[in-house]
Parts: structure tokens; C-alpha cells; sequence
């Protein structure tokens, strides 16, 4: 039996993995922070999955790190864990620097020392490419990385420490560059699920506006569970790479917003109002990738749509709020 360890098992994307690697047979072992609500820790990953054990542990603790990596001794690592919210990097840059960064760092020196062996993925972002966009409107693997928020400036660190540790020491190390990708586990203080959510508020009769940041910037948005496959693709390559994981199809946040409520059969025009604090101070604008490497490579294809994706989150809300 193969054996997993993931940082953030307890995120949208440590969940869905955690189901995904424990569907094909693996033992699946992962870190959470301690915080005073045990709750937030247990939302998204069911507490009694068979051949899933989940630790106390923290990117900043290397100590602990490496008693758990010398214990398990895992066949695949993923860093997950992460600031992973770009406007409030802005709030809290040094921690997200710390985290994001030198947690990075800290996870990579542990794994050289303890369990060299092993695969370690590390999870990338499109952030990292700011607003480079090359000449046909894609970012790709070979784009230029110029980010424009703290937490993209600490996610091109993690990925260039990955590099260079790969390189340096002949390590299986890979980089999953993602693109946007939600699901009804999203936090709902990222646009997608704070649009849906709000929307179907709205609906119930139970909020009557929506404040929004930015409505003209692009993303191009996926589903997490289609993107957890394309990770663990990733890390079993023959050769340690790189790949963009993306749909190829990108919307503004007001054409996201006009879908989510047209499907409630509202206008989000009468609902929605900007609010300063939810703008950046230096704003990605466009976003869209090109996954053509790993299409070539794995024969990887998202099953949903933006569509699905979109109508699986209004369903969840339209279930879960009374
Ligand atoms: N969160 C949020 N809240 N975003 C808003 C709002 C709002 O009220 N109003 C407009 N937006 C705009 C943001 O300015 C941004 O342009 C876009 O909606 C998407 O914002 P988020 O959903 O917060 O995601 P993100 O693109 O900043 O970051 C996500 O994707 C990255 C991959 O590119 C996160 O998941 C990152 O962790 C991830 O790396």
C-alpha cells in the first residue's frame, strides 16, 4: 500500500485528494493546525475515512515535520498547505512569506534529510505569472513570472526552491502550476463561492445585496477534483517536471456573477455593489492557461465545464441554506 502525506489534508484540495489517493488504495497521512475550533479542521474531510490518519502539525514546526516524516515514511508528499488567499496577503505579507516561502523551504529540508526517496509535489500557482501574458492570451509553463502580490511573490520562491532542489540533488521534485479551481468546499471568501453563496442568499430572501471588489478581472476557473487527478499525474512522471493545469476557458467575475444569478432567475445588476475593501492594491487582470503539456503528456481532461462547475455550487447552496 502506497503512502501519502499531505500538508493542508484539511483544505478544498487536501480533501478532495485525500478521497481521490484513498479510492486507488493508498494510506493517506496529513497535517492541520491547531486552532481553538476543532470544527474548521473536520468540514471538509470526514473524520472516520478508513486508511486516513491526520496529525497536529505546522510548516513552521520542522521538528515536528521530521518526526512525522521519519515515522511514516511517506511514498509521495504534496505541499498543500498555504496563505492561500491573495488579498489578504496584502494584510498579512509575512506571514505569508513565512508560510508560502520559507514553509516551502522548511518541508523540502526535512524530506531531503529523512525521506530522499520519496516524491514531492509541490503546489504552484498562476499567480505567479501576474500579468505576463504572451502573445496569443495564455500563460503556459514557459511564460514569464512577474507576480504582483505577496502571495504570488512567496509561491514563485516555492517554486523556484523546488526547482533548484531538484536540480541541486537529484530529487523527484514537481511543480503542479494551477489555475483558479473551486468547488462547493471553497472557502466562501474567494469570488466564486462568495458570489454563489450570496446569490442564493439572496434568493431566500435572506441578504439583499452582494458587495463585490473587481468585476473585470479574468480567471480561468476549474474543479478541485479534476485538478487533485492532475496532481497525482504529475508527481508519478517518469521524469520530474513542471505543468500547467488549467481549462483553457476564462470569464470575468461579472460574467460569472450574471450566470450564478440569471440561474437563480435574478439580476445580479440590482444586487451587487463595489466595496473598496475587497479591491487589491495591485490587481492581476487576466488569466488563462494553456495545459497542452499535460494534455500531451497524461491525456488529461477536466470532466466539468465551467458550467457544471458553476451549477454544482449553486445546488450545494440551494441544499444547504435553508
Ligand atoms: N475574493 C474575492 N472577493 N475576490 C473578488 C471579489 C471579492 O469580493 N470581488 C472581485 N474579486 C476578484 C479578485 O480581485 C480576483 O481578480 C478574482 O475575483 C478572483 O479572486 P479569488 O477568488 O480571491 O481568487 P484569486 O485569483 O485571487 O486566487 C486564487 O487562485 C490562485 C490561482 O491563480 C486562490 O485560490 C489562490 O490560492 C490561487 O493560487
Amino acid at each position: 500500500m502506497k503512502k501519502a502525506f499531505i500538508t493542508g489534508i484539511a483544505g478544498q484540495d487536501g480533501s478532495y485528494l485525500a478521497e481521490y489517493l484513498l479510492s486507488i488504495g493508498y494510506e493517506v497521512h496529513g497535517i492541520v493546525r491547531r486552532n481553538s475550533t476543532p470544527e474548521h479542521q473536520s468540514s471538509r474531510l470526514s473524520q472516520n475515512l478508513k486508511n486516513c490518519y491526520t496529525y497536529y502539525g505546522d510548516l513552521h514546526d520542522t521538528s515536528g515535520l521530521q518526526s512525522l516524516l521519519t515515522k511514516i515514511k511517506p511514498d509521495e508528499i504534496y505541499n498543500l498547505a498555504a496563505q492561500s488567499h491573495v488579498r489578504i496577503s496584502f494584510e498579512i505579507p509575512q506571514f505569508t512569506g513565512m508560510t508560502n516561502a520559507l514553509g516551502v523551504l522548511n518541508l523540502l529540508e526535512v524530506y531531503r534529510q529523512v525521506c530522499p526517496e520519496a516524491k514531492f509535489y509541490q503546489a504552484s500557482s498562476s499567480e505567479m505569472f501576474g500579468n505576463s501574458v504572451d502573445e496569443d492570451g495564455f500563460q503556459r509553463e514557459t511564460t514569464a513570472l512577474n507576480p504582483v502580490s505577496p502571495y504570488g511573490c512567496a509561491k514563485v520562491y516555492g517554486y523556484n526552491i523546488s526547482r533548484n532542489y531538484r536540480n541541486s540533488y537529484g530529487l523527484h521534485i514537481v511543480n503542479g502550476i494551477l489555475f483558479n479551481h473551486e468547488s462547493p468546499r471553497r472557502g466562501s471568501n474567494f469570488v466564486t463561492n462568495k458570489v454563489v453563496k450570496t446569490a442564493v442568499e439572496i434568493k431566500k430572501g435572506k441578504k439583499d445585496k452582494l458587495e463585490l471588489g473587481n468585476m473585470d478581472s479574468h480567471r480561468d476557473w476549474g474543479h478541485s477534483k479534476d485538478y487533485v487527478k492532475a496532481m497525482h499525474m504529475i508527481i508519478n512522471h517518469n521524469k520530474p517536471d513542471d505543468f500547467v493545469v488549467a481549462t483553457g476557458v476564462t470569464h470575468s467575475v461579472r460574467d460569472m456573477t450574471d450566470y450564478v444569478f440569471s440561474k437563480l432567475g435574478l439580476n445580479h445588476e440590482e444586487y451587487v455593489v463595489q466595496n473598496p475593501k475587497f479591491l487589491r492594491p495591485e490587481e492581476l487582470k487576466y488569466l488563462r492557461g494553456d495545459s497542452t503539456k499535460l494534455k500531451e503528456t497524461f491525456n488529461w481532461n477536466p470532466e466539468y465545464s465551467f458550467e457544471m462547475l458553476m451549477d454544482e455550487m449553486i445546488e450545494f447552496w440551494l441544499d444547504n441554506i435553508e
